[in-house]
């Protein structure tokens, strides 16, 4: 199996490649090729191009969430290689915002009509529940939120007036079970890392993780929460860590620091075969 990064905020150094704001991750594996989540929209169909990634033969796709920097990508992958299952959760439409501290709201919800992407030939396969996608892939569902310390992002709402905090149930990460232990791979992990982790041992009834790759929504929260997150961290002994997307430099850092020869930055072109 291989898992590559298509979109992240940071081009590595494939030169040809593009960054933009967001994230995607192409699996390959012996039973076909999934797609978790797809980017702004900018860049997934050149960066495939690049690394010569064929995105016709994606036959699933699976959506974390239903933010802009995740779902924009739908839009060109329908448009250019075909019909597509893509599962996500009920809530993956839902309006949503980030409310500046000015007062001025910014749509970064799902950018598209569910019809819209139905008539480019989209099957949504919409449920709340741990499920198994493709053979040893498994989606989280919604996390049960554990913890006290992973808040959330204060910042995000689903209206305009920043009354109603988005809690954000749809968010959710891949689980994939390989004979190295449990690989996840991680949207923008609103949920939190630490509580996304627990209900990925506790629904597969695998301990150890391999790899933990994905945004890791660091970046915007108090630092109590990055004390916290290592802390609980040191508990799982990840062998790979890798961190993208809303990770966040100050928190990368940090991650890079506490756990050396673990951390690293998962930028566009970053590959791991397992
Ligand atoms: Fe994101
Ligand atoms: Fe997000």
């Amino acid at each position: 199996m291989r898992i590559t990064i298509l979109c992240e905020n940071t081009a590595g150094p494939l030169s040809g490649t593009l960054g933009e704001h967001g994230f995607s991750a192409l699996l390959e594996t012996d039973g076909g090729s999934l797609l978790f989540d797809t980017g702004q929209g900018e860049t997934l169909l050149p960066n495939a191009r690049r690394m010569n990634r064929n995105l016709h033969e994606v036959r699933t796709v699976a959506l974390s969430h239903g933010h802009y920097d995740h779902a924009g990508g739908l839009w060109p992958l329908l448009r250019t290689s075909g019909g597509k299952e893509i599962h996500a959760h009920p809530e993956v439409f839902r309006s949503r915002y980030r409310v500046k501290d000015t007062g001025e709201p910014l749509s970064i919800g799902m950018p598209y009509q569910r019809e819209f992407l139905e008539g480019l030939g989209a099957r949504f396969v919409l449920n709340r529940d741990w499920r198994e996608i493709m053979p040893g892939i498994f989606l989280t569902g919604e996390v049960t939120r554990r913890n006290r310390f992973e808040r959330g992002d204060s910042g995000l709402f689903c209206d305009t007036a920043g009354c109603c905090s988005d809690t954000h149930p749809d968010d959710q990460s891949l689980v994939i079970l390989t004979d190295k232990g449990l690989i996840l791979v991680l949207g923008c992990c609103h949920a939190g890392i630490v509580n996304t982790l627990e209900h990925a041992r506790e629904l597969s009834g695998v301990e150890d993780v391999h790899a933990v790759i994905g945004g890791m929504h660091l970046g915007f929260c108090a630092e109590e929460q990055i004390d916290e997150t290592v802390k609980a961290l040191r508990r799982f002994s990840i062998r790979k860590l890798v961190g993208s997307h809303c990770t966040g430099f100050a928190a990368a850092a940090r991650l890079a620091r506490e756990f050396p020869g673990s951390f690293q930055p998962g930028q566009v072109g970053f590959t791991l075969e397992v």
